[in-house]
């Protein structure tokens, strides 16, 4: 009997604005200094969409890149999911923009709007697509600006997020040995109000009254936020190792969210991970929320960090509350 089908990652990509907002920037808006913000959150700097940069063309771009990645032409896709919380507009879908920029059409395109968690919600749906034996090259995208929802003078969230983007491109393999072996995805939703962005919905339609009360912007229980990610950082990495049968010693990288170097190190370090077996870019990037994973996973394939057979394990949170977690053999 033939073994189920499962996607395996067979090309990565990413992209990131070329403006750079450092902490010396932030200094100049609100009062915070390099020193706070490195030891609280461990970023330096991160990365702003400029004119004319959306999720959707950083998406493109992250597309082409994994496309390029992959030795293969956009006209081979079948289906496009994008992650995303910053979409270019509420509807259409920024996966149906993509679509288009990449000279396509009828093909289906989603977004997934899982926040921090976009990429792994959207990776175990394109597995499951695969596995249902219905598509064949799914291209998966995450992309986010949250600093176009970014508060400046709210110095507890603005030293936080960046923006970028990330893509892989999915395929079938009966090979046992390859591919995504253990997704897991969840949400509680009561926890909705941790981080959101009150207004700009239908709930509260953006109006000037909105604007001025500034709740169009992301509103954030930081510490509460942080309690919560430390724990379901190390709950569902344990649990997807437990569900693998694999130890640390199994595991080649980690790809966290970059979500905090010291939500990230806390984490690891409770389930003694080394540093070498952990990727981190927060420092130059912040939290790019759904494209933190894809990027860095992105940035660690093209430094030579996931050589084919290696087993990877990649973890998220976020607003929602959500979360996921996957294990895959490149
Ligand atoms: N610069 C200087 N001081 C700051 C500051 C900044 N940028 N931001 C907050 N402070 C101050 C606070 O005003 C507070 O001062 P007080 O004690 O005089 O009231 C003090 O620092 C401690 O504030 P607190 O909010 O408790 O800090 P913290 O150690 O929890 O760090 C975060 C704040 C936001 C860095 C941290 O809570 C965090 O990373 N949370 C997770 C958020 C997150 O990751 N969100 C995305 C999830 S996907």
């Amino acid at each position: 009997m033939s073994q189920p089908l499962r996607g395996v990652i067979v090309g990565t990509g990413s992209y990131a604005p070329a403006k750079v907002l450092s902490n010396a920037d932030l200094m100049k808006l609100v009062d915070t200094s390099d020193e706070w913000i490195v030891q609280r959150t461990g970023v330096r700097e991160r990365r702003m969409v400029g004119e004319g940069e959306t999720p959707s063309t950083m998406g493109i771009a992250a597309a082409k890149n994994a496309l390029e990645n992959a030795g293969m032409t956009a006209d081979q896709i079948d289906l496009i999911i994008c992650g995303t919380i910053s979409p270019d507009m509420i509807f259409p879908a920024t996966a149906c923009l993509i679509q288009h920029g990449l000279g396509l059409s009828e093909i289906p395109a989603f977004d997934i709007s899982a926040a921090c968690s976009g990429f792994i919600y959207a990776l175990t749906v394109a597995d499951g697509m695969i596995a249902s034996g219905r598509y064949r090259n799914v291209l998966v995208v995450a992309s986010d600006a949250l600093t176009r929802f970014t508060d400046y003078s709210d110095r507890g969230s603005c030293i936080l997020f960046g923006d970028g983007a990330g893509a892989v491109v999915l395929q079938p393999t009966d090979d046992p040995q390859r591919g995504l072996k253990y997704s897991h995805i969840g949400a509680r939703g009561s926890g909705w109000d941790f981080i959101h962005v009150p207004a700009g919905g239908s709930r509260i339609v953006a109006s000037a009254q909105t604007v001025a009360a500034k709740q169009h912007y992301i509103q954030m229980r930081g510490r509460e936020v942080y309690k919560f990610a430390v724990q379901q950082m190390v709950d569902l990495m344990a649990e997807g190792m437990a569900q693998c049968g694999l130890k640390v010693e199994d595991i080649d990288l980690v790809v966290p969210h970059q979500v905090n170097q010291r939500i990230i190190e806390s984490a690891t370090s409770k389930l003694e991970f080394p540093l070498e077996k952990v990727f981190v870019n927060i420092d130059r990037y912040g939290n790019t929320s759904g494209a933190s994973i894809p990027l860095a996973l992105d940035q660690a394939h093209r430094a030579g960090r996931t050589p084919p057979g290696a087993t990877l394990l990649l973890v998220a949170f976020g607003a929602g509350l959500t979360w996921g977690a996957s294990v895959l053999k490149m």
